[in-house]
């Protein structure tokens, strides 16, 4: 079997308390509302293509627990193909603390668990399987090294990579700028990786161009409500992609809705423009700031204007 969209990355829980503000450093406030959901970046992205109409497959690790098995339906319950989900005996499956305020921001705190025990001899059995696939996605809720090896694995085997660097580390190995394809972050991760600010447009651009001097065929900086910016390595001319206004309610999951709907269009349309792609996956985001939680929020084809596809 050969799949569009291959996701090597994580799954968590999301706790989610909604607050009118997020709190500050020992405080206490009210909140009003708590949830659980299933998230993760790498899971979330995974969900997204699969929503879309990508044939998609997980390679994850989850722990032997409550949480772990109800993570497993849900992939199964959205399509994902689960031959390459593990179930950890000796670490708990990921978990994330989430805080919304009523402005729709969020401040999450991960404790990775047993995505952390995902490694090379899972990314082996997946092998055959990554080396047939059309896109390969990673990000950096698991090991470093894991995401290497598995964009490592697509690349030499012409599999199209996108790479997410996202939570964003500190002295992330230089090797992950030219495994990608798609280098797509955040503005708050290209300024950490850059060492400058990126506010507006213009820093935007300065950063993007950095990033792409690092050995990425291309990369798109996201910038929330404003939309994008698309770099490319054969083009001088970066492409402002901007974004239609929504009123958000919850962006928790937003930058892997964009994420999971630009694998699909990369493994469904290969030559549509990658600002195209971008145009549509931000549609696609748009859709999920709308709803509470992250995969809870992420649109179905049916629920999109026909146009995206
Ligand atoms: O990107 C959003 C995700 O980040 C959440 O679902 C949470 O699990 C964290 O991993
Ligand atoms: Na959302």
């Amino acid at each position: 079997e050969a799949f569009d969209v291959m996701v090597v990355g994580s799954c968590m829980t999301d706790l989610v308390s909604q607050a009118p503000r997020l709190p500050k450093a020992g405080e206490t406030i009210h909140g009003h509302k708590f949830f659980i959901g299933f998230g993760g970046k790498g899971a979330n992205q995974c969900i997204q293509a699969a929503r879309l109409g990508a044939n998609t497959a997980m390679v994850c690790k989850v722990g032997k627990d409550f949480f772990g098995d109800n993570y497993i339906q849900n992939f199964k319950d959205n399509g994902v193909h689960t031959g390459f989900v593990g179930q950890a005996s000796d670490a708990a499956t990921g978990a994330a603390s989430i805080i919304v305020n009523d402005a729709g921001e969020n401040v999450i705190v991960i404790v990775a668990g047993a995505n952390m025990l995902l490694g090379s001899e899972e990314l082996q059995k997946a092998l055959p399987a990554i080396t047939h696939a059309k896109v390969l996605v990673c990000q950096l809720e698991v090991s470093p090294q894991t995401s290497l090896l598995a964009l490592r694995m697509a690349q030499e085997n012409k599999v199209k990579t996108i790479f997410n660097p996202a939570p964003d580390i500190p002295d992330m190995d230089p090797e992950f700028y030219s495994l990608s394809d798609v280098f797509c972050c955040n503005e708050t991760e290209a300024e950490l990786l850059t060492g400058s600010s990126v506010a507006n447009l213009e820093e935007a651009h300065r950063a993007g161009q950095e990033l792409l001097k690092r050995g990425c065929a291309s990369v798109i900086i996201t910038l929330g409500p404003q939309g994008c910016v698309v770099f490319k390595a054969q083009e001088s001319d970066p492409k402002y992609v901007p974004a239609l206004a929504v009123t958000a309610v919850d962006s928790t999951g937003a930058g892997d809705s964009f994420i999971g709907a630009l694998a699909f269009y990369m493994a469904h349309y290969p030559t549509m423009p990658l600002e195209e792609m971008a145009q549509r996956a931000n549609r696609v985001a748009g859709v999920s700031v709308q709803a509470v939680g992250a995969q809870t929020s992420f649109p179905f084809k049916k629920d999109l204007p026909a146009q995206l596809f």
